[in-house]
């Protein structure tokens, strides 16, 4: 029999683990990418059974990942799945949960343990791990993944890092954001480098200005305590907003490997001007936490737009415009490319439309080129008209799996080309901090839910001469 792979999930009662975590598990496994033998091992507070565990897990998968539900295989799956009920900050606990996998593992194993937890319980976990030396790996590689929020400032992260480093060595550490799983963001980087139009486009004499845009219908619903101290700044800006910014911004980096693209984001990141005050608005969606009137309440900014400079040779003078809010119209996440227009000469004065590159992620994933065309049957009227893929008809054979899912198969692998290093994620801290702390100064602009965000969105590319392109859901 091989080594043992044992998966420890902290938090285990936790909505994640329920709704992502174990339906990825369980989709590797049905495809054959977890190797036996298997623990999976869930630890928190509630007092559930082996059997009251995997039930709950099997109502998950049922309702999150309906498609690839098979009883007879979901019960050989559960055959693999434990709890162990215990508060993971205790030492005690922590120390039943090492007994527990020992007892499992029989002599040597690989670990992986998923901390699904609230933040300030990060801290005494990796202090029990590294008590208990369950970080060390004598017996099998130990990995550690770590869910977002990183800290919540420049302080705290390296405050984190810091204590995480104490036990545990950067190539043991995962950092999850999940955007970096989703199928279309790890596109960009093919996109960009694979296609001969691409690439020799990709700078400022071709790209006249950057869009990103993360906008969600829902409101913080539930959430209001978590939001109320993170805000759109901390809960989107930091991490996702910044790494779809950086993959469409960086430098090609020598070959794909983990640490050098790490290295060419952070570089990145470093030359990103200070965002100026003048350059973000803030707004929150009308009917926000009614039932908290706190001075912090009423400031948290549920809507953010922004715009960017990044002074390198490839962008200077490119703006980057980056927004995202909740209670908005529609759901929309996407990255546009705004080419510059053509010289017109030819077109008789008339200006061209310019090209627009949209790389979207929501509602439709896919990818759409904007061209200007003739309209036929007119003597010299154009349209912008599209040409592109969305991946349910290019790879209807390969349905896009959850973001969840190429990331716990990455850190199995050991790859941590999706997983944010300690140094990328001080950088961002660095870079928003200053916009946190300005925007917690003013007072957000109301905006109506189900609406577009605040209308100073829209000045701030009206007064350079753009407007916010339609995305992917344009004609
Ligand atoms: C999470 C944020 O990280 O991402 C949520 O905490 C947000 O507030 C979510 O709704 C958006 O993720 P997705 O994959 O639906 O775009």
């Amino acid at each position: 029999m091989g080594e043992a792979t044992s998966i420890v999930i902290f938090g285990a009662s936790g909505d994640l683990a329920r709704r992502k975590l174990l339906p990825a598990l369980y989709n590797l496994y049905l495809k054959g990418r977890l190797t036996e033998p298997l623990n999976i091992v869930g630890i928190s507070r509630t007092p559930f059974s082996h059997t009251e565990w995997r039930e709950r897990l099997s109502a998950g998968v049922l309702e999150h990942s309906p498609l690839s539900w098979d009883r007879s295989r979901w019960e050989e799956f559960a055959h693999h799945i434990w709890y162990v009920p215990g508060n993971a900050s205790i030492p005690e606990d922590m120390q039943r949960l090492n007994n527990f996998l020992a007892g499992r593992e029989l002599g040597t194993g690989r670990r992986l343990y998923y901390l699904s937890v609230a933040p300030p319980l990060y801290v005494p976990i990796v202090h029990n791990l590294g008590a208990l030396g369950m970080h060390q790996e004598t017996q099998g590689w130990r990995r550690a993944i770590f869910e977002k929020p990183f800290g919540t400032d420049l302080v705290s992260a390296r405050a984190l890092n810091e204590e995480i480093h104490s036990y545990f060595d950067e190539s043991q550490v995962f950092r999850i954001d999940h955007y970096l799983g989703k199928e279309t963001i790890q596109n960009i980087i093919y996109l960009r480098f694979a296609n001969a139009i691409f690439e020799p486009m990709w700078n400022r004499e071709h790209v006249d200005n950057v869009q990103i845009s993360a906008l969600e219908a829902v409101d913080v619903g539930t959430r209001g305590g978590y939001y109320d101290d993170f805000g759109v700044f901390r809960d989107m800006f930091q991490n996702h907003m910044l790494q779809m910014m950086m993959l469409t911004a960086i430098e090609p980096p020598e070959y794909f490997d983990a640490d050098l693209i790490r290295d060419e984001k952070v570089r990145l990141l470093n030359s990103v001007r200070p965002i100026q005050p003048q350059d973000v608005i803030c707004g929150q969606y009308g009917g926000y936490n009614p039932a908290d009137d706190s001075d912090s309440s009423v400031r948290t900014a549920t809507y953010a737009a922004m715009r960017i400079w990044v002074d390198n040779e490839r962008w200077r003078g490119v703006p980057f415009y980056l927004r995202s809010g909740k209670a908005l119209a529609r759901k929309r996440t996407d990255i546009i490319i705004n080419f510059r227009r053509t010289p017109q000469r030819m077109l008789g004065g008339r200006q061209s439309i310019p090209n627009a590159l949209s790389i979207c992620l929501q509602p439709d994933e896919g990818v759409q080129l904007a061209i200007d065309a003739k309209v036929p049957d007119t003597a010299s009227d154009t349209r912008r008209v599209h040409m592109g893929f969305r991946y349910d008809h290019a790879f209807a054979a390969t349905p896009i799996p959850e973001a969840y899912e190429r990331l716990l198969h990455d850190v199995m692998q050991g790859d941590a080309s999706l997983f944010a290093r300690s140094d990328g994620i001080e950088a961002a801290w660095q870079l928003m901090d200053p916009v946190i702390r300005q925007s917690e100064q003013g007072m957000p602009l109301l905006y109506t839910p189900g609406g577009q965000g605040p209308p100073a969105a829209d000045a701030l590319l009206t007064r350079a001469g753009h407007v916010w392109d339609d995305g992917c859901g344009g004609s």
